[in-house]
């Protein structure tokens, strides 16, 4: 497979569940491990860096200033990820059968944009802090996709009216979304993830 990406995988004891997991800006591929366990303990975890340096800071796509995105670079990493993953998941996890991508503000950006642009390669979307990634292209349908949406009513990098949009932009192509709204900022919290690890584990 082609080592496009930095990552790291660790096989869980149930080898049908893959939770692939895409940091924020500044983040690593080690950065969500422990979230991912916590809401499978026995899911095998596939942490990707993203590609494009901010400085010295990571992510998956290059944006012109903050909340305003690079849309040609965007589909070109969308593209770059969409294959690495589409290799890394039959190289590390050829028998999965249920693959959720959990995405963290610039990490759930990258993972709309594979949503909304891409033939199902995940059946289950945990998106937290996550705006609308591109107006400028079409959106596929979303049929059967599952996703929960974790974002604050006072997130400063985030407002509340961009992820209201990409919310109606999914489920207006069919998804399913589940909907929690908090009041800590851009910060991602405890109960943040208890709750989609709730909503994760009723859905399965
Ligand atoms: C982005 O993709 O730029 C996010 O929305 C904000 C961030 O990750 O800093």
């Amino acid at each position: 497979m082609n080592e496009t990406h930095q990552h790291i995988f660790i096989e869980g004891t149930n080898k049908k569940n893959v939770l692939i997991l895409l940091h924020g800006t500044g983040g690593n591929e080690h950065d969500l491990i422990n979230l991912g366990k916590h809401i499978d303990p026995t899911a095998s975890l596939l942490g990707v860096r993203g590609n494009v340096l901010e400085g010295d800071m990571p992510r998956y796509f290059r944006r012109l200033a903050e909340g305003i995105f690079d849309e040609k670079d965007l589909f070109y990493r969308a593209e770059e990820l969409h294959t690495f993953l589409k290799e890394a998941l039959s190289h590390y996890a050829p028998n999965t059968d249920l693959v959720t991508v959990i995405g963290y503000s610039n990490g759930a950006n990258i993972a709309a944009t594979l949503l909304m642009k891409y033939e199902k390669i995940v059946d289950r979307a945990i998106l937290f802090h996550a705006m609308v990634p591109y107006r400028n292209n079409t959106v596929k349908e979303i049929q059967n996709a599952h996703i929960f949406i974790g974002a604050g009513t006072n997130d400063p990098i985030i407002p509340q009216k961009e992820t209201q949009e990409l919310i109606d932009v999914l489920r207006v192509q069919g998804a399913k979304v589940q909907e929690k709204w908090y009041n800590n900022g851009h910060q991602l919290t405890m109960k943040e993830i208890q709750d989609a690890r709730d909503w994760y584990s009723l859905i399965r």
